[in-house]
């Protein structure tokens, strides 16, 4: 493997994690870059998978991306690579004899790989998890360059993650639309949405939903608070209400989580609906958006952040700034050391300016 920028002759790319409208367009603008600088691209399928399963259903694990095979899928959900949220190399899941599973470390085999395939470096696609592995990796020797990709928005060292914006919009619009049926009905309408550890989706699609009540991991709630929210709004012939609830969010004093043991989120919101009707009386239905949050096209603003990363990334391997996540500072897209960017998550600070101005608005965080 190249240690410097010198002797790249060949680079892959993989996608890992929870998918993320966006992907396609790093995918693409990441090979055409380096396919210009005069490299190779190898795509890697599901994560590390392509290289530790090899073939699958007849496609080859790692194979070769050209300008034919990026052409044309900026706009398309998904990605053209596959991904898995349960790939991860330094403990993979394996079904032992008996029957129990277990974990087995096959990093060393990437690594390995990497040195028979001759690929000078890699762009790993990922959010919190992935980067964590492609940081390890790093740490054996394998010269790795970090994308930020997540919904959730979570990650500290970059202004936005692509992907992010694309799930406000889909959240904002099922939020609009929940607004006339719960007025029609005189209901409270609880819609749950992704977000496990932070509240950025909530907190950004409830308040451009007119959501009146936002409860967000951040801020524990109390069913009092939101049921006065609701009963304030019903004296003021308002009788119907908005409550937006992050999947992570957490009852002050109450369970740490939602997560079942698979780490899998869910059920805040049938909680939080039962809560409101035992407390006010008041008819109450919920909405669990899901990975309609992840699916399809980005919107724009995710496809050019998108874009301006994949070739931000071929600008740090050919520079030989390997080692690092690409970020959005301001304006900017700079390198950041990626232990540095996955030391920590980023939770919304309790001054955030869209928390103060929702405050201001009336909006509830059943604090
Ligand atoms: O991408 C992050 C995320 O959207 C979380 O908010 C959510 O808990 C998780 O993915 C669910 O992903 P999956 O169902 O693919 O495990």
């Amino acid at each position: 493997m190249a240690s410097a920028a010198g002797g790249i002759r060949r680079i892959a790319i993989n996608t890992g994690g929870g998918d993320a409208p966006g992907l396609n367009a790093v995918i693409r603008a990441t090979t055409l870059a380096a396919l210009r600088e005069g490299w190779e691209v190898l795509g890697i399928r599901r994560g590390y998978m392509g290289i530790l399963e090899g073939e699958v259903d007849g496609e080859p694990g790692v194979f070769p991306l050209t300008a034919q095979a990026v052409r044309g899928i900026t706009h398309l959900g998904g990605t053209i690579l596959g991904t898995t949220t349960r790939g991860n190399p330094f403990g993979l899941e394996v079904r032992k004899p008996d029957g129990t599973w277990g974990k087995v470390d096959r990093s060393e085999e990437i690594v390995e790989a990497f040195r028979r395939l001759e690929i000078d470096a890699l762009v790993a696609i990922g959010g919190d998890g992935s980067l964590n592995i492609a940081d390890a990796l790093h740490r054996k020797g394998l010269p790795v360059i970090g994308v930020p990709k997540t919904i959730d928005n979570d990650l500290r060292a970059t202004d936005t993650t692509f992907g992010f914006q694309t799930a406000v919009e889909v959240a904002t619009d099922a939020i609009g639309r929940l607004h006339s049926t719960a007025e029609a009905h005189q209901r409270a309408m609880v819609v749950q949405l992704m977000g496990r550890h932070t509240g950025w989706i909530a907190l950004h699609s409830g308040l451009a939903g007119g959501a009146d009540v936002i409860l967000i991991p951040e801020i524990p709630y109390s069913i009092h608070a939101v049921a006065e929210k609701i009963r304030d709004r019903d004296a003021h012939g308002r009788r119907f209400s908005i409550i937006v609830v992050a999947e992570g969010a957490l009852q002050r004093g109450g369970d740490p989580s939602y997560a079942d043991e698979s780490g899998r989120y869910g059920g805040i919101a049938e909680r939080v609906a039962a809560d409101i009707e035992a407390v006010t009386g008041k008819e109450t239905r919920t909405l669990v958006l899901g990975h309609i949050q992840r699916g399809g096209e980005p919107n724009a603003y995710d496809r050019n952040l998108a874009l301006r990363f994949g070739a931000a990334a071929v600008r740090c391997i050919r520079e030989g700034s390997l080692g690092t996540m690409v970020a959005l500072q301001g304006n900017r897209v700079v390198a950041v050391p990626l232990a540095e960017a996955v030391a920590e998550i980023k939770r919304v600070p309790l001054d955030d300016d869209m928390v103060i101005t929702g405050r201001q608005l009336g909006v509830s965080f059943g604090d």
